[in-house]
């Protein structure tokens, strides 16, 4: 393990932010290790409709890039993957470990940063973020890292918010998306939201296209995610009537050339 002091910046700061978050992410943790099917999202959209795990996982090795507090871990576990689980907050982890004993599930949680993991190259055959690396990582690291791990015709999985969300997305906390363009699309990467000390990332399509392709993927799909009209988030950042009409959040679905 690298001393944190030389992290970048960015990690370092999601670090001290998710190890201050970690305990409003507890009940969330023990309500998705327990589920039987899995579900996605804000909206918890069931598995059936996003498709975010391959059918064909048994016997196969699978990573999770900036996994949490593991539940998805558990479920590709549970599908018969050999699976691992990287994060960058020991927080997180210590909930995932306490719930990996809970449900006698065990699997390896590496603390670390998912955009330089140490693990030999071609070693897995899926990886997946569920607003994991792919929200809080620089994307011209962790993609890369992403394309290194996996070996030939593996796939990339990752779901986060949607680009036309962000735009639309107004600077004060808790406020929801509004139906007005609020920030520029053009020079949109890094993003800092002036209430907590998190950094995220978000890209347009184009440059999430150029650089998987770049990176040495093969853009499948990108399945833009639609709440049913009963569905409810205990998120503050989009409301239900938004969600309904525009895209809140993406699913990338990408192999490895
Ligand atoms: C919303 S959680 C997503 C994980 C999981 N789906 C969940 O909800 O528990 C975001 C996670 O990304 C992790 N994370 C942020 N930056 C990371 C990085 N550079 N490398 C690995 N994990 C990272 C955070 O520590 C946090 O646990």
């Amino acid at each position: 393990m690298r001393d944190p002091g030389e992290l970048p910046e960015h990690v370092r700061r999601n670090r001290a932010q998710w190890d201050a978050w970690a305990a409003q992410y507890v009940a969330n943790a023990e309500k998705n290790w327990a589920l039987a099917e899995p579900d996605w999202g804000i909206w918890n959209i069931p598995e059936s409709e996003v498709g975010m795990l391959p059918d064909d996982l048994a016997g196969k090795d699978a990573i999770e890039l900036g996994c949490g507090t593991a539940y998805v871990c558990a479920w590709m576990a549970r599908r018969g993957a050999r699976v691992v689980g990287v994060d960058n907050s020991e927080a997180q982890l210590e909930t995932a470990r306490r719930m990996q004993r809970e449900h006698g599930l065990a699997f390896p949680l590496l603390h670390g940063n998912a955009e330089t993991v140490a693990l030999p190259d071609r070693s897995f055959d899926f990886a997946v973020s569920e607003y994991g690396a792919c929200l809080w990582a620089d994307p011209a690291l962790w993609v890369p890292e992403a394309a290194r791990l996996l070996r030939p015709g593996g796939r990339l999985h990752f779901l986060t918010n949607s680009f036309l969300m962000m735009l639309c997305q107004p600077v004060e906390d808790d406020v929801a998306a509004t139906d007005r363009l609020l920030r520029p699309a053009f020079g949109v990467y890094r993003v800092e939201w002036p209430t907590d000390a998190s950094v995220e990332f978000h890209l347009s399509h184009g440059d999430w296209i150029r650089l998987l392709r770049r990176s040495g993927f093969e853009v499948e799909d990108l399945v833009e995610v639609r709440p049913p009209e009963d569905a409810t988030t205990r998120y503050p950042f989009v409301t239900l009537e938004w969600a309904r009409q525009w895209p809140c959040e993406e699913v990338w679905k990408v192999r490895r050339r």
